[in-house]
């Protein structure tokens, strides 16, 4: 596998451009690849089967792209099709994430900590797994978020729709005391300007697109495989409407870029 391969990131839909963010600030010099299967998405409410027949089909994609890492930028097709693609494709390393417990955990002071993330998230048994591992002293509060990433997939950062259903869904964690929420769905770091709007100053938010970029860059490191660069330009594709990606592009990952259309 050469080092100069690209790295390949898919989530639903936009959500994992705020990974594929992470990703770039950290490794400049990384080709990458990008597919939102917005054309099926939200993840969130679809059974497991359904979503580790979208992860099978998206990674044999990318990598006929040649790609040398699979990266899912996606807690919900982590927790749904992580274990499978490893087995499938014990060569390439391939990274998934998972909501932030253990640093929440370590950073509550009030001892109840919130997350937010989608409602396939919240009831996996992997999820229950993270709780009773790192957990056990703190008491979490859990919210399923539906309709929210339809929001950030419209590119509605902050309106009045948005604001609205979001207020529904936070005022019940910090009735419940919460001084830390974990974002558990790459989709709402893109709303953490409005959520900050409506938290006191001292509520901590925390995410983990940044922690998948390091471990994006410890295994490429361990293997030999960190590219020497330059990167070629990034592509993007989309199952879903190429144009409408287009549009959000500019605003969920800084430049306009070229969509291609994957059926
Ligand atoms: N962005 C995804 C996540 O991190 C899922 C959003 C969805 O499709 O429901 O969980």
């Amino acid at each position: 596998m050469a080092s100069n391969a690209p790295i390949a990131v898919f989530d639903s839909g936009v959500g994992g451009l705020s990974v594929l963010r992470e990703i770039h600030a950290r490794l400049p010099n990384e080709s990458l690849l990008y597919v939102a299967d917005s054309g099926h998405v939200p993840y969130g409410e679809k059974s497991p089967e359904f979503i580790r027949e979208r992860c099978r089909e998206l990674s044999r994609f990318l990598l006929n792209q040649g790609a040398k890492m699979l990266v899912l930028a996606c807690n919900t097709a982590t927790v749904a099709g992580v274990a499978e693609l490893r087995e499938l494709y014990p060569d390439i390393p391939v990274v998934g994430m998972e909501p932030a417990v253990k640093p929440a955990a370590a950073a509550t002071q009030s001892g109840v900590v919130g997350v937010l993330a989608t409602t396939g998230t919240l009831k996996s048994a992997k999820f229950a797994a993270l709780l009773d591992r790192f957990a056990s002293d703190v008491r979490v509060v859990t919210q399923p978020c539906p309709g929210l990433v339809e929001c950030i997939e419209a590119g509605e950062l902050d309106s009045a729709h948005t604001r609205e259903l979001l207020q529904g869904f936070v005022t019940p964690l910090l009735d419940e005391g919460c001084d830390t929420l974990i974002l558990g769905c790459t989709h709402y770091p893109f709303i953490k300007p409005l959520l900050q709007t409506m938290l006191p100053p001292s509520i901590s938010l925390i995410d983990t697109g940044a922690a998948v970029a390091r471990q994006v860059q410890r295994l490429l490191s361990e293997r030999g495989l960190l590219a020497e660069g330059p990167a070629q330009p990034t592509r993007f594709w989309t199952t879903g409407n190429p144009p409408e990606l287009s549009r959000i592009l500019p605003l969920l990952w800084g430049e306009a870029c070229a969509v291609d259309a994957l059926s």
